[in-house]
């Protein structure tokens, strides 16, 4: 069992999503003895924004590259085999300013990849590669912008999230919203948290047994 992990909090210490990312993959090996967890911290290592070169050599027919093109692309190449590769991807962050923290954006612009994630049809349609794989997106906010809530329309996360990994054929993903963490109530946070733990078990257990 292949495990990309990845975590896009900023934070050193003390960060509420990666704590639980590492619940959940404690969760994981508890359950199934041969287990590889590929780790990617967005944060420690950020991925390189996509800029000319990049673009450049994406649209350059593969046949094609010069060794600069490919030397461009060996980033999103990697990260497109390893994702490949994963039985299950487990990605949390934090929101940040109703988004994804942007170094989660950067690795999103590196896996999106034509002939690799997704492939394109002859009839133009495409049909996204990723849809063996099992996606936990575990989410932190300091703010509840859940179903009902008053702020629940500017949550720009979970939708910028679902449309990305849809396209890429993982389109039924579990997400763990957990909300809210900064209302400065320490009981209600635990709380939050708390329920955060049960959710994640009972994943763990779900998608284990559902192998
Ligand atoms: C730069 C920044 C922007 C943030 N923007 C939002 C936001 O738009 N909505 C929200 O509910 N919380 C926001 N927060 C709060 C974090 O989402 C919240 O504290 C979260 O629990 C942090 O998770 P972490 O400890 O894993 O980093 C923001 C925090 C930071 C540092």
């Amino acid at each position: 069992m292949r495990v990309m992990q990845v975590d896009a909090s900023p934070k050193r210490t003390h960060s509420s999503s990666k704590m639980l990312s590492a619940h959940f993959i404690q969760q994981l090996r508890q359950r199934i003895t041969d287990i590889e967890i590929d780790y990617i911290d967005t944060s420690l290592n950020p991925p390189p924004h996509i800029d000319h070169a990049f673009i450049e050599a994406l649209y350059t027919p593969a046949a094609d590259r010069s060794l600069v093109m490919k030397q461009a692309l060996s980033y999103s190449d990697n990260l497109c085999a390893r994702a490949l590769m994963a039985d299950m991807l487990v990605c949390a962050m934090p929101m940040h300013n109703f988004s994804m923290p942007s170094g989660f954006k950067a690795l999103i612009d590196h896996l999106v990849r034509s002939s690799l994630t997704y492939t394109v049809n002859a009839d133009g349609t495409s049909t996204g590669n990723l849809s063996r794989q099992k996606v936990l997106f575990i989410t932190t906010r300091g703010a509840d912008l859940g179903p009902g809530s008053p702020w629940e329309k500017m949550d720009a996360l979970r939708p910028a999230l679902s449309s990305a990994f849809s396209f890429m054929g993982a389109d039924d993903p579990v997400f763990v919203d957990v909300q809210p963490l900064d209302n400065h109530d320490v009981v209600s946070e635990k709380e939050v948290l708390d329920q955060a733990y049960q959710t994640l078990n009972a994943i763990a257990q779900r998608w284990v047994t559902g192998i």
